[in-house]
């Protein structure tokens, strides 16, 4: 008989009794939305980023576009994002009409780089959307002083960096508004969701009208009250409560998830064609979300994912570049050759089973198929 195949997923959200004892908190009190969880998850997370407000949405994208919408961006503007993020970095102001610029990354970081933000400044220029990828601060202070100079509206996504640093304080306690995001392969999950850290208080108030429907954000007026043209991006108490577990446990996550990396890096030492991520230093520290490397130019990294998933280990290229997604190729005519330092690094990187309570012998294992394979993709 053949011993069965053990899978390994790409990621696995952590959730044990106290998300579920809170659930069935929330679901035994009868009120599944626009209960009390939503506001005590929003004290508690603000003050974990350090921000003085935070608005907790039905996802990261949702906070991202409201972040355009305040900022009126439309039709005739442009803004300047990274082709090395996931397409809500864009999505969310092409929805309000603006145009996506993309500027190049740096080689290291896979942040974006400040030189080429810059580079890409016009006069329709309105805002970046500056992101932190795969845990790692962005060049906050430069960015921002960019923007500044330029007088443009800076948005922080921060969807996959929860709990990460720049210059010794957390994302979120810069200033910049930041948005961070719950889907379950995230540090922290709670399904779907999403929250802004913002250190405006009309912001916020606006953030929570948009959220629901355009209503007054201080309830005053009635259910049926619209005062602003706003969406349906709320949050239910289920999904607060899911985050309140998650956020109590937060730090041992974040230790666990630092733990694993330093063992992926440790066994990845000497394994030839296979380069770890890095680019963390005193002033970036990263949060890690996922655990992305990067194959020598050359190797198959179809045949190196192939290999993998023959012993149950899954993979992802990680991350396509934005913008020579189909729609956006279509949409805007961009091509290879745009971004060259995004295109190159996305086409050789691939993101390996991370998750906060990975197993070190599965990842003793991973590095042992991945070695053979990448051997045999040379
Ligand atoms: C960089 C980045 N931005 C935005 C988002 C959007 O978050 P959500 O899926 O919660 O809408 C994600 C989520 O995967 C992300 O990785």
């Amino acid at each position: 008989m053949t011993e069965a195949i053990r899978e390994l997923p790409l990621s696995r959200p952590w959730l044990d009794e106290r998300e579920e004892e809170l659930v069935l908190e929330v679901l035994r009190s009868g009120r599944l939305s626009l209960g009390p969880w939503i506001d005590r998850f929003e004290e508690q997370i603000a003050d974990r980023v350090g921000a003085p407000y935070a608005a907790a949405l039905s996802s990261g994208t949702a906070g991202l576009h409201l972040l355009c919408k305040i900022a009126a961006l439309g039709s005739g503007d442009e803004v300047i994002t990274s082709p090395l993020s996931f397409v809500s970095s864009a999505n969310c102001f092409i929805l309000e009409g603006a145009t996506p610029v993309f500027a190049d990354v740096d080689p290291i970081t896979l942040n974006l780089d400040p030189a080429a933000v810059e580079a890409a400044i016009t006069d329709r220029t309105r805002a970046i959307v500056a992101v932190d990828m795969f845990g790692l601060p962005c060049e906050l202070d430069e960015l921002r002083t960019i923007a500044d100079r330029h007088g443009l509206t800076l948005i922080e996504d921060a969807c996959e960096s929860l709990g990460a640093e720049y210059r010794g304080r957390p994302l979120g306690a810069h200033g910049p508004s930041a948005v961070f995001a719950f889907y379950p392969n995230k540090q922290m999950a709670t399904g779907e969701g999403g929250v802004v850290a913002t250190h405006s208080e009309e912001e916020w108030q606006l953030l929570r009208s948009l959220r629901n429907q355009g209503r007054s954000y201080d309830g005053g007026g009635g259910w049926f009250n619209h005062v602003r043209l706003g969406m349906n991006y709320r949050w239910t108490d289920v999904q607060a409560a899911i985050g309140i577990a998650q956020l109590e446990k937060l730090d041992r996550i974040l230790e666990l998830r630092e733990a694993a990396s330093q063992r992926y890096g440790e066994l990845l030492e000497d394994l030839n064609g296979v380069e770890a991520p890095s680019g963390a230093d005193a002033d970036h520290k990263r949060s890690w979300f996922v655990y992305v490397v990067k194959l020598d130019a050359g190797l198959d990294r179809a045949a190196v994912m192939d290999a993998l998933r023959r012993e149950g280990i899954a993979t992802a290229e990680y991350v396509p570049c934005i913008h020579l997604q189909s729609y956006m190729r279509e949409r805007y005519g961009f091509a290879p050759g745009l971004c060259p330092v995004a295109e190159d690094t996305s086409s050789r990187t691939l993101a390996l089973p991370f998750f906060t309570q990975i197993d070190a012998s599965d990842q003793h294992r991973v590095v042992e198929v991945l070695g053979a394979a990448v051997a045999n993709a040379a």
